[in-house]
């Protein structure tokens, strides 16, 4: 049996995203392909979104293809009908519903998007903001990325690469905290040695302070503190030709020092697309990669789903 890190074979339960919510208006049906099934998506006539698998438990119609009645969903092959819990409430021609039902999956919307949970009951929340009303969220189009998800939200954990891929001086050392089962935090300091990067972020004299924290294994929050405060969710499921689909979320201060913002996130990211679309990764890790290895030991024990 192979460990669940970095590994395309299993899903470890983590909240992924689906879709916009723009993309499921109400009373609109849309089916997506996700860790490797088909999902459907319906908003229903409350306006709640609700998320089950897409094979019809009579004969395997897509219920993508069904219609939204009240809070149930209506496939569209021979009517049967099934609440939000995925449990048949209705088969007409049958004297009584059939004991069949689909599996349903927790679901949210925030920020603009509409996130699952592949297990029973979410084991974790997406993270909270310490003041949302100060910031402006902003989702900007989804990327994909050649490697695995873990090894796109274990980046910010590699306090190694800020200073020789991003060109960074670090100028305390890293801190590191591990919290069992789902939550490993990098805290940096540091400058970009670039003249026109330290200008951009304002760090002539300052310096980038920003924590990286990862929760579960598809979720990466960013917190910078200097030179500017802003927050960063990075999150990216996996796809069905072993890469990852990413969707990020800024948290930014409004007016023109969300620039400042964005150039540092520049400094913190840039080139790690050049590296990370072209590894092939094995776990070499050294006393240097102790974060790494913490990380792939917690998602190595998430339950999968
Ligand atoms: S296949 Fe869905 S009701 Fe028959
Ligand atoms: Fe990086």
């Amino acid at each position: 049996m192979r460990a669940n890190f970095n590994n395309p074979a299993v899903n470890v339960q983590s909240w992924y995203v689906v879709a916009r919510s723009a993309a499921v208006g109400r009373g609109k049906v849309r089916s997506f392909d996700l860790l490797g099934r088909k999902v459907v998506l319906y908003r229903a006539a409350s306006g709640r979104v609700h998320v089950m698998d897409a094979r019809c438990p009579h004969l395997g119609a897509n219920l993508g293809h069904g219609t939204v009645v009240g809070e149930e969903l209506q496939c569209a092959f021979h009517n049967w009908r099934f609440g939000p819990d995925g449990q048949c409430r209705a088969a007409p021609g049958l004297a009584e519903p059939p004991q069949r039902h689909v599996r349903a999956y927790p679901v949210q919307e925030r920020w603009g998007l509409l996130w699952l949970f592949n297990g029973p009951e979410p084991l974790f929340d997406l993270p909270q903001l310490p003041a949302a009303t100060r910031f402006w969220t902003l989702c900007p189009p989804s990327q994909h990325i050649r490697c695995h998800p873990h090894l796109v939200i274990a980046n910010g954990l590699d306090a190694a690469h800020f200073e020789a891929l991003h060109g960074m001086d670090l100028l305390e050392s890293p801190r590191l905290t591990v919290e069992p089962p789902y939550r490993v935090t990098v805290e940096l300091r540091g400058r970009p040695r670039a003249p026109l990067l330290r200008q951009l972020t304002g760090t002539e004299r300052g310096a980038i302070s920003a924590s990286f924290t990862t929760i579960g294994g598809h979720l990466a929050w960013t917190a910078v503190q200097e030179p500017i405060e802003f927050y960063v969710l990075f999150t990216g499921r996996p796809t069905a030709t072993g890469g990852c689909q990413t969707q990020t979320v800024f948290f930014l201060p409004r007016g023109l020092r969300s620039l400042r913002a964005f150039a540092t996130t520049y400094a913190l990211l840039r080139d790690d697309r050049r590296i990370l679309d072209d590894i092939a990764f094995f776990p070499g890790f050294t006393e240097n990669d102790a974060a790494l290895r913490a990380f792939a030991a917690q998602v190595n024990e998430m339950k999968t789903g």
